[in-house]
């Protein structure tokens, strides 16, 4: 038996500065004994709520099956004992793998090191036996394990997702500087939007914040594009229960009326990839997008705005992002009468530059940038 089978105890993945909302989704879906700790959260799960996990959260990055955890003071025992399991049960030599490593205060202190030992003990295990071995792919395996070595202590996980879960499938064209999906995810769950009133994005690039706010509103699955997911390797596998779980979450997709998330950008090439992208998860075309400068929008009144207006990047001739942020604040105050707005910061020193009194400000990060999420409530 697994670690996993004896104690149902998993780890997902997460950003740290969404734990808080992550551990909630994850007790929405069944978890129980949630305890966060650093880049994630540890939890209790039956397989049902595993594989539902998996499907539906739109916060984490992917959830880790312990599989076994042993003293680990040197490479050679790493070696050892990683070649006693029994790998073919989750492996087949005609399949590929990958291993994703990190390490923290041990004597094999390189996660580099770490990952190379077990894929040798992986490799040396099947072509000892059968003169065969798998093959590595980095990109898209058909298994993922991860390693994590913490005061010599090591765990071997297989990855339930399959790969990280903000690849939702439905970015098919994008532009500089999208958000990870994840985030957009979170920034819909911080902004309270019920999923029926209407939203506006008025900076939409290729559509990140309208495709997750659609799929909020109408319940789509988050994973509903993903064609294959790591516990289907699970020596456990159930697939029965896989298919209704699949078909019950389907079942239960609503559809969203039309007017209800609107999106707008300057660039013809934004609302290019932010139309194709919406049109991978919506076919109706519910979600209203247009090509228009922010400043030619006549007025948003009564909605929820959600934006990520752009930073550090060239903007047009002046490139005077402080003077923009100022405009935009303006914007804000005098056309957007009875709206709240959540606008992401990518660069928090724009926020002064508004010139509104924000309700409340978040600490976010996007791909290592440490920005803010603030409310402005305008009346
Ligand atoms: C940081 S990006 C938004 C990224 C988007 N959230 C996504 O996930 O793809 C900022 C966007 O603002 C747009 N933009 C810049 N100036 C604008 C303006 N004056 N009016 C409307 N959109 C503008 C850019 O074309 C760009 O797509």
């Amino acid at each position: 038996m697994y670690n996993y089978q004896k104690t149902n105890r998993y780890f997902a993945q997460a950003a740290d500065d969404i734990k808080d909302i992550a551990e909630e989704e994850l007790l929405s879906f069944g978890a129980q004994k949630t305890s966060q700790a650093y880049r994630g959260i540890y939890f209790s799960a039956n397989t049902k709520e595993l594989y539902t996990i998996n499907f539906h959260s739109c916060l984490i990055n992917r959830v880790l099956a312990p599989l076994i955890s042993f003293d680990c003071p040197s490479d050679e025992l790493l070696y050892k004992r990683a070649l006693q399991v029994n790998w073919e049960d989750f492996l087949h030599p005609s399949k590929t793998f990958a291993v994703f490593a990190s390490v923290t205060n041990s004597s094999i202190n390189h996660s580099k090191f770490a990952s190379l030992r077990l894929k040798d003990a992986i490799v040396d295990y099947f072509r000892n036996r059968t003169g065969k071995r798998p093959s590595i792919d980095t990109r898209e395996p058909d298994v993922w394990f991860n390693l994590h070595i913490e005061n010599n202590e090591a765990t071997i996980s297989l990855d339930t997702s399959g790969g990280s879960l903000h690849r939702r499938g439905y970015r098919k064209q994008s532009i500089q500087a999208p958000m990870v999906e994840t985030l957009a995810a979170a920034i819909i769950n911080y902004s309270g939007w019920d999923g029926k009133s209407s939203l506006y994005d008025p900076f939409c690039g290729s559509g990140t914040l309208l495709c997750e706010a659609y799929m909020f509103a109408s319940k789509t699955p988050a994973s509903i594009f993903r064609k294959k997911f790591g516990f289907e390797r699970l020596p456990d596998f159930n697939i029965s229960l896989w298919k209704k779980i699949k078909e019950d979450a389907v079942e239960k997709i609503k559809p969203v009326k039309k007017g209800t998330i609107t999106g707008s950008d300057i660039s013809p090439d934004a609302v290019k990839a932010s139309i194709t992208n919406c049109k991978v998860i919506e076919k109706d075309n519910v979600i209203e997008i247009e090509n228009k400068d922010v400043f030619d929008i006549d007025k948003i009144d009564g909605s929820t705005i959600i934006c990520n207006p752009p930073y550090g990047i060239r903007i047009g001739k002046t490139d005077n992002l402080g003077d923009f942020y100022k405009r935009f604040g303006d914007f804000l105050k005098q056309r957007c009468k009875n709206s709240t707005a959540f606008i992401y910061f990518g660069d928090r020193k724009f926020i002064k530059n508004i010139g509104l009194k924000p309700s409340w400000k978040k600490p976010l990060s996007n791909g290592g940038l440490d920005g803010r999420l603030v409310k402005y409530e305008l009346y």
